[in-house]
């Protein structure tokens, strides 16, 4: 039987209405629209496209969006200045700083400074620790994407063996943290550069995920037959075509399911962001 394509772009302007019809019964109940401050340092094209796609993403569904763009030389004080002011600004509810940052800045140490209940992008301690300890509360975007793509589809997970490739704090490691968790019940398997017999591995998920940042990593051979496969990866090739991780061409007669690149996890994460937007602004306004 043919793979199943897993349709992000179409999945997300589904969410994407429905987040519209949550916020605008927010504002009427309350007053309050759901309001998304980026932070944007230096000139990074794709960081720059990025941020775009998120804006656009925000107007379209009814939130509040401002857009500030520091100099690529701004200092760290600079931006953690910057950030104080938002944290304190009552009507920004989630404060995204896009990353990669220049070199010369503490990702770390900028990524702390935003306050727990508006780091939209969930890659701060406070919740990444919530998630770790079974209270989930704002979740990393592209892994929660991954996750409400499966359960949209109506792929099981509860019970699968999931293989991750890769342990990025952005996606690998909450991904595994996010199907781990009760309710969700999938066996995980986390593999990294240092990962001995990686074919073995892979050919046993029953879903793999791929997240390493490598064109076509994943090739056929990889992947058991009718397995269930999720591109993160967004990788530009010298002839300016983007590709996933997955070798898509070579792995689609053989897999269950699988999403494309462009179009696939991609929209989900924007999806996800006002998800976690509104989230937020729920969040504050009970912290009241
Ligand atoms: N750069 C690449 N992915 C992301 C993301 O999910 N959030 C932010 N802030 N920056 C990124």
């Amino acid at each position: 039987m043919a793979a199943q394509i897993i349709d992000g772009k179409a999945l997300s302007l589904i969410i994407q209405a429905e987040l519209a019809l949550d916020a605008s019964a927010m504002l009427k109940e309350t007053g309050t629209k759901p309001g998304l401050a980026a932070v944007l340092v230096g000139d990074n094209p794709a960081s720059q496209v990025y941020v775009r796609n998120k804006q656009k993403a925000c107007e379209k569904a009814g939130f509040e969006s401002w857009l500030y763009k520091l100099d690529a030389k701004s200092t760290q004080e600079d931006l953690l200045n910057l950030i104080s002011k938002l944290n304190h600004d009552p009507k920004v509810h989630g404060i995204l700083v896009q990353l990669p940052l220049p070199k010369h800045l503490n990702t770390d140490l900028i990524l702390d400074a935003v306050t727990a209940l508006k780091d939209v992008d969930g890659f701060g301690p406070e919740n990444l620790g919530l998630l770790t300890s079974g209270r989930p509360r704002l979740l990393p975007c592209t892994p929660h994407g991954v996750l409400v793509m499966l359960q949209r589809y109506n792929i099981p997970v509860a019970g699968k063996h999931v293989v991750v490739l890769g342990r990025s704090t952005i996606v690998g490691k909450p991904m595994g943290l996010i199907l781990l968790q009760n309710g969700i019940d999938a066996t995980v398997t986390i593999c990294h550069s240092k990962t001995a017999n990686l074919k073995e591995i892979t050919r046993q998920a029953d879903i793999l995920v791929a997240a390493i940042g490598r064109a076509c990593f994943v090739t056929a051979d990889m992947v058991k037959p009718g397995a269930v496969v999720i591109d993160v990866g967004i990788n530009r090739k010298d002839d300016g075509k983007l590709v996933g991780d997955v070798d898509y061409e070579q792995v689609l007669p053989l897999c269950g399911a699988i999403t494309p690149v462009p179009g696939g996890v991609g929209p989900m994460t924007i999806t996800m962001l006002l998800h976690n937007t509104l989230l937020a602004a729920r969040l504050q306004s009970k912290a009241l």
